[in-house]
């Protein structure tokens, strides 16, 4: 019985030391990160199409954290933005990071793609913007209709010619929009501070009597993070 008191124990131990490292001092640490100045909540429409982003499993081919280290070093190269730090993502609960990259990250894509036409094409036959591209098509956020039939509240899309048929129209439904204004509103180009920096702010709000905590620095995978900070 001795053994088996001792097993028991020491399973228990090694789980409250995991969860402490893993779940408890990341909380302690990032708990009062405020939000960047730039960064703004998002709106009611925005949300709904966050939500459409998670049903449509868009994260299980693109990631939201562009990295600095490792393979990560190219996506600055490419524009992809700076390496994401805490802060940027105030306002996501949870937060989508994604860990496959079939597709681009998209962390920045509102900066790197602003036009709500492209968008919306992209997503009815993204092969009718990227010839070889293997994401699926989602033309049930559309409306496929005859030209004639449109009416005047239609948001009717842009699309490269020979898409439809010369006397069809794709109209944007509802979550086609929600989905695009989320897409658009994704832009985390401004500058972020880095740990030190962030370490020191805390410090002063901790000082001036505010929620902040010394412990608030950015996390230490950001250790990047000077390099790129314009
Ligand atoms: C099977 C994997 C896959 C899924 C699922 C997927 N995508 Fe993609 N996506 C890609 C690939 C590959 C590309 C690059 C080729 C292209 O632009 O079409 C891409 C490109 C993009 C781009 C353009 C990125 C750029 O830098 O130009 C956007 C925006 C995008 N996807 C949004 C979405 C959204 C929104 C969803 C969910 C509704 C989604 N994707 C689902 C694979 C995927």
């Amino acid at each position: 019985m001795e053994n088996e008191l001792k097993l028991l124990g020491g399973a228990m131990v090694t789980l409250a030391m995991a969860t402490s490292a893993m779940v408890v001092v990341p909380f302690m640490q990032l708990k009062d990160v405020p939000a960047p100045a730039a960064l703004k909540p998002y709106t009611g429409q925005q949300l709904r199409g966050r939500d459409i982003y998670v049903g449509n499993g868009c994260m299980t081919c693109h990631t939201q954290q562009p990295s600095s280290t490792g393979a990560g070093r190219a996506d600055a190269q490419r524009g992809w933005g700076r390496p994401s730090v805490a802060a940027d993502y105030h306002y996501d609960a949870p937060p989508l990071l994604g860990t496959m990259r079939t597709g681009p990250d998209l962390f920045n894509i509102g900066a790197r793609q602003p036009s709500a036409d492209w968008h919306l094409g992209h997503l009815f036959q993204p092969r009718a913007y990227v010839a070889d591209s293997n994401m699926p098509a989602f033309p049930f956020l559309f409306e496929v209709k005859d030209k004639s039939a449109v009416t005047s509240t239609d948001r009717v899309v842009v699309l490269p010619a020979g898409t439809v048929g010369y006397d069809q129209a794709v109209v944007a439904r509802p979550e086609a929009l929600d989905l695009v204004a989320y897409l658009t509103g994704m832009n985390h180009t401004y500058p972020a501070l880095t740990p030190g920096e962030a370490a020191l702010a805390a410090q002063a709000r901790a000082r001036s009597g505010g929620a902040g905590s010394a412990t608030s620095a950015a996390p230490a995978n950001n250790k990047g993070a000077q390099d790129v900070v314009k």
